[in-house]
């Protein structure tokens, strides 16, 4: 980009991670609407929480209603609100947190900018992993009625696709296995990745 000059803080990440006595990095969930990204995450950082760890959590229906209120669920709008997210994440990582995202982020186009931005080496996609009809009869917020009756357009699943994750770092079932279930696999799977102990 002309006339930037990008600065390199004194304070490196690597002295951040060593005084939090932990690894930046970002889980990212991805799934439908109704697939339990956002019980899961919170579930998953309260669990973190009790372990000493320092997180954050962004969620969709959060971050649309501050950050990115501008935007809507056009391909072109889902793509910006993961643009923005992927930045965000990316610089609260740098700043030694784990970060917890949940977010339909339907397309794997997407995902994969996300990864780069924010570096592969510290990105771990979850795929949340639930039927669509098992996400449509659980219709938590109601949404899926009103989109099938065409009072919401673009709704994912319905009439917007969702990319299923085809290498997923981490997948849980929420349809097949409990809350705790999917946070004990979770745990399991995270353990040597978080932790500079
Ligand atoms: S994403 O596709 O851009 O990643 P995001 O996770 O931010 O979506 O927002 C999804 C949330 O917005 C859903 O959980 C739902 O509550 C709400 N929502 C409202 N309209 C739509 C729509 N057309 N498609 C999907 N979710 C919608």
């Amino acid at each position: 980009m002309a006339n930037i000059f990008p600065y390199e803080s004194t304070v490196t990440q690597t002295m951040r991670e060593h005084l939090l006595q932990q690894k930046g990095l970002v889980i990212w969930l991805t799934g439908y609407s109704g697939s339990g990204k956002s019980t899961l995450a919170n579930a998953l950082e309260m669990a973190l929480y009790q372990q000493d760890h320092k997180t954050f959590l962004l969620d969709g229906d959060n971050i649309r209603t501050g950050l990115n209120k501008d935007l809507a669920f056009s391909e072109t709008d889902r793509k910006e609100n993961l643009r923005r997210i992927g930045e965000v994440a990316a610089l609260m990582a740098d700043a030694g947190l784990i970060v917890i995202t949940a977010f339909i982020s339907p397309y794997q186009e997407d995902r994969r900018k996300v990864r780069e931005i924010i570096g592969a080496d510290r990105f771990i996609e979850v795929f949340v992993d639930c039927p669509l009809e098992v996400c449509e009869s659980r219709d938590v917020k109601g949404l899926y009625k009103k989109a099938r009756r065409g009072e919401i357009k673009d709704f994912t699943g319905i009439q917007s696709p969702y990319e299923k994750p085809e290498n997923a770092d981490i997948t849980v079932n929420t349809a097949t296995e409990s809350l705790e279930g999917c946070i004990a696999i979770l745990q399991n799977q995270l353990l040597n990745k978080i932790s500079l102990r």
